[in-house]
């Protein structure tokens, strides 16, 4: 077979070839061991020096001629190939993506946050204290002696053997943060803490829930001192026509003690439902420093005194945010968590 002859053959099979395959059988059918250049050299042995050169020549210029077309025809296969599959594989960057559903941080745990941010503004620390308390702090030292009557108001949870509870009111680091103070000095500090009582869990009680303490000791320390921190708060949290009131009250811990109340944020004042038609709400405990409870702490009455007070952290989140039920704190269901979360960038 002559050279022009191997060449016209290739140009007529890769006419029609559409697959790797096919060029495997043509590389095998011009260029392997029987193949159609290879047959070329079959009987070179047999001629002349001279024409064993001219047929060697002819066969290595047909075998790189074929060698080329074949690497070119692969490359514009392959090509043709890689085109194909981009367009069928061919992803729309523009579709909007699948949205996967986020948490938010829980309600109470802000409302705790912001007022620690509040609070640290205006110079305090945030302390903390152990849950699983002794009766001693808890009361004892609280001016709560045992049979006190005022300790009925707070169902505690007692271990067997009265020695230790578990903490009905956060209270107790007043104490413990006054005897950690070994230099007696001013005190400035809040702290947020889980409390427990022994109530039926409903939309209002829960056997557990949280309370926001402040306690502040320093010299000449009046009821004007906590008046303004509370005017604070209230503002802060209710808006900047809140007004506050002191009702007077009875905490062992405190003297003179007051209820704190702030003008009802929903009617302004002229009475509805969330304020009961009086016009205020209370949203928590406070009063002076009873000079038993400094001298406990190991604060001289005669120079020393304070001012302390309690929030129900759950009851200021309901009120800021609507919520009627207390145990939506305690689940963690999304469609809560994110209507606050809107309700607070309202
Ligand atoms: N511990 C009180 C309670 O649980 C709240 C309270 C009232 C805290 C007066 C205080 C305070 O620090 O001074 O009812």
């Amino acid at each position: 077979m002559k050279k022009e002859d191997i060449l016209n053959s290739l140009e007529k099979d890769i006419e029609n070839i559409s697959t790797q395959k096919e060029i495997i059988d043509l590389k095998a059918k011009y260029l392997g061991k029987k193949g159609m250049v290879t047959e070329l050299t079959k009987n070179m042995r047999d001629l002349s020096d001279e024409k064993r050169r001219e047929v060697g020549k002819i066969s290595n210029e047909v075998k790189k001629l074929v060698t080329e077309k074949l690497i070119e025809i692969e490359n514009k296969l392959q090509a043709m190939e890689l085109t194909k599959k981009l367009e069928t594989e061919k992803i729309d960057v523009t579709l909007p993506g699948i949205e996967l559903p986020f948490g938010t941080s829980n309600i109470l745990e802000k409302l705790i946050e912001d007022l620690e941010n509040l609070f640290m503004g205006m110079g305090y620390d945030v302390e903390e204290g152990p849950e699983v308390e002794k009766d001693l702090y808890n009361f004892e030292l609280l001016n709560l002696p045992k049979g006190h009557p005022a300790r009925d108001a707070q169902d505690t949870f007692y271990t067997k053997d009265d020695i230790l509870l578990l903490r009905s009111q956060t209270s107790p680091v007043q104490v413990r943060t006054m005897l950690k103070t070994t230099e007696k000095e001013p005190i400035r500090i809040i702290c947020p803490g889980k409390v427990y009582r022994r109530d039926d869990d409903d939309a209002t009680h829960s056997h557990q829930f949280t309370q926001i303490e402040g306690l502040l000791i320093d010299k000449n320390i009046s009821l004007a001192d906590l008046k303004g921190t509370f005017d604070v708060v209230a503002k802060h949290l209710f808006g900047s026509d809140r007004e506050t009131r002191f009702r007077p009250s009875f905490y062992p811990f405190t003297e003179p003690s007051v209820e704190l109340d702030i003008s009802c944020f929903n009617c302004g004042g002229k009475g509805c439902h969330i304020c009961k038609g009086t016009g205020w709400i209370t949203v928590g405990g406070a009063g002076l420093v009873h000079p038993k409870v400094l001298e406990n702490g190991g604060y001289d009455s005669n120079i020393w005194g304070g001012f302390a007070f309690g929030f129900g952290a759950e009851r200021l989140a309901m009120l800021k945010y609507g919520i009627t039920d207390v145990r939506t704190f305690y689940t963690t269901d999304l469609r809560n968590t994110n209507t606050f979360d809107r309700r607070e960038s309202e």
